[in-house]
């Protein structure tokens, strides 16, 4: 009977536990003995791992965070950290291992398999900016907890006739802004793939202010920062509150939505797709495969080479920009 480990890594995702938990109970149908790694690399590398049966990932399809624990562990990019956490997966005899993480975690599931071990990746992060799937667990619970959130704000900056700056998460991805903003109804959506001109987009909120829309939402990517001159310890929902107030002279309030857009309940499109990655993860090292990543591809669950799905930048239809200024009335 082989091995397989399981670790989740990077930022927390809604879902995580879902697919730990699917590939823990097919792997064992498939005659697999399933080890868990807490703590990501840091805890393969400190050789931190646990036997999961499947009375362990009871009860966890409906919780967020990760019960395995994650952490970011700058060591696993070095070529020290690896040899450690090979060395780990020998001790353990472990045979397969299956990433659950975001673009980083998977970058170091392929540094493993290139040096022989077999690994299979599944997408996690509430970015979205893994190129080679459409969507990655914990995308769908962040992005309703985004607009749930505008709904609520919707409310007091009606009563109060205040914009509103809403600032989300996404590293370098402007994802969950586009989205959130095209599902809320926001006046403007700033994001790192699009140039933005803050001037400009003052003039339009002042211009539909005036033409009777007395409240309005901007909703801004934190991955926008490179492009703003911030201060120390300064959101970017700050920096583009401050300027809209200064130039309109309007009210404007800022809400920085920061981790709650981690946590939470799964949606029950997350707990699917994890069920279905976790799933096919197991049924992939059986079959002998290494060096893939899962994804959902026009429904369909696929597997690609990690290189290949970590490839270049994810691309954004830019043109839901556009879209979400006309609906904005
Ligand atoms: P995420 O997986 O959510 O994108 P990070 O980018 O922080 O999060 O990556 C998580 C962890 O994955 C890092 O702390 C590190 O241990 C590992 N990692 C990231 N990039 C690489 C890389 N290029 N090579 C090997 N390991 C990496
Ligand atoms: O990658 C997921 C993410 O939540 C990004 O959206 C965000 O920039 C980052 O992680 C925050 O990281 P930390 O957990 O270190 O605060």
């Amino acid at each position: 009977m082989g091995r397989i480990a399981v670790l989740t890594s990077g930022g927390d995702a809604p879902g995580m536990n879902a697919a730990a938990r699917a590939l823990t109970r097919k792997g064992i149908a498939l005659g697999f003995e399933i080890w868990g790694v807490r703590r990501g690399y840091r805890g393969l590398m400190e050789e931190d791992l646990v036997p999961l049966g499947p009375r362990e990932v009871g009860d966890v399809l409906q919780r967020g965070g990760t019960m395995l624990g994650t952490a970011r562990a700058e060591e696993f990019k070095t070529p020290a950290g690896q040899k450690r956490a090979l060395e780990a997966l020998e001790k353990y005899r472990i045979e397969g291992l299956v990433v659950i993480g975001g673009d980083g975690s998977l970058h170091g599931a392929q540094a493993l398999h290139e040096q022989g071990v077999r690994t299979i990746g599944i997408p996690a992060t509430i970015d979205n900016d893994i190129p080679g799937t459409e969507i990655a667990i914990g995308v769908d619970t962040a992005l309703n907890t985004v607009v749930e959130a505008i709904n609520k704000l919707r409310d007091t900056a009606a009563s109060h006739e205040r914009t509103f700056v809403i600032e989300t998460m996404g590293r370098d991805c402007g994802y969950l802004a586009l989205m959130a903003g095209l599902a809320g109804g926001a006046e403007a959506i700033l994001i790192p793939e699009a140039p933005f001109d803050l001037k400009e987009v003052a003039r339009r909120v002042l211009r539909s202010h005036r033409a009777g829309k007395k409240h309005s939402f901007i909703v801004v990517s934190e991955g926008i920062r490179q492009h703003l001159e911030l201060r120390p310890f300064q959101s970017v929902g700050e920096y583009v509150g401050a300027y809209i107030a200064d130039e309109t002279g309007l009210e404007v309030r800022v809400t920085v939505l920061g981790h709650v857009q981690r946590g939470g309940a799964p949606t029950a499109f997350d707990r699917l797709l994890a069920t279905r990655f976790g799933v096919a993860a197991a049924q992939a090292l059986q079959e002998g495969k290494s060096g893939r990543m899962l994804a959902l591809q026009r429904g369909e669950i696929v597997s690609l080479p990690l290189k290949e799905a970590l490839q270049g930048r994810r691309e954004l239809d830019l043109e839901l920009l556009e879209l979400a200024y006309l609906l904005s009335g």
